[in-house]
């Protein structure tokens, strides 16, 4: 388990490690474009339509797909990395993302996640989170916080090679976890 402050510099190390064309999930407002290599093609998927507006906004000339990532409009092995932060607490249906992330990334291809995930069952922190489920699925976009994302990547066929555990620190600790898996 590492420390909260080295978080920020894991997060962006792993997102300088993408190159070619990269697929961003649940892009958002675009938090992501001041880590990414320059010569990174980008292609966001985002199937919010106000983040999608303000990417119009942020990023004019790069591609975002009106979509989730439970069925994604690309063709398979087509990508080279996946980019996805703190957003498979939202998707709808986990495996079939996960799934989708795998058809699109070439042989080889890198998936680098960073995602807030469920503390140890049986911990305080867990049945926290389980309590809070309800209301952050129904008021903050579909987010889960007691999902267990660590497994379901685990289980759906990526090499993981890297992965690192942080805690948020604060009334309720929050754990994370930053990786690449390799498909
Ligand atoms: C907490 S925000 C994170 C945004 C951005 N990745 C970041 O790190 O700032 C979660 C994002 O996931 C998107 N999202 C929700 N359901 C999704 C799905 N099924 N497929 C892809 N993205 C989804 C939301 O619209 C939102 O933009």
């Amino acid at each position: 388990m590492r420390n909260w402050s080295g978080y920020r510099t894991a997060k962006r190390d792993l997102i300088r490690s993408l190159s070619g064309t990269v697929l961003e999930i649940g892009a958002g407002s675009g938090a992501n474009f001041a880590d990414l290599p320059a010569d990174v093609d980008w292609i966001g998927l985002e199937p919010n339509r106000r983040a999608r507006a303000q990417l119009a906004r942020t990023a004019p000339r790069r591609q975002v797909l009106d979509a989730g990532a439970e069925q994604i409009p690309l063709p398979s092995a087509s990508i080279d990395g996946v980019l996805s932060t703190v957003v498979l607490c939202s998707v709808a249906d986990l495996p079939a993302a996960l799934a989708e992330l795998h058809r699109v990334l070439r042989p080889g291809g890198r998936f680098v996640f960073v995602e807030h995930v469920a503390a140890p069952r049986g911990s305080t922190t867990y049945r926290l989170q389980k309590l809070a489920a309800p209301i952050t699925r129904r008021f903050d976009r579909g987010c889960n916080p007691a999902r267990d994302i660590q497994t379901a990547i685990d289980l759906s066929g990526f090499s993981t090679l890297q992965l690192e555990h942080f805690t948020m620190p604060g009334l309720i600790p929050i754990p994370f976890i930053a990786g690449a898996a390799t498909r």
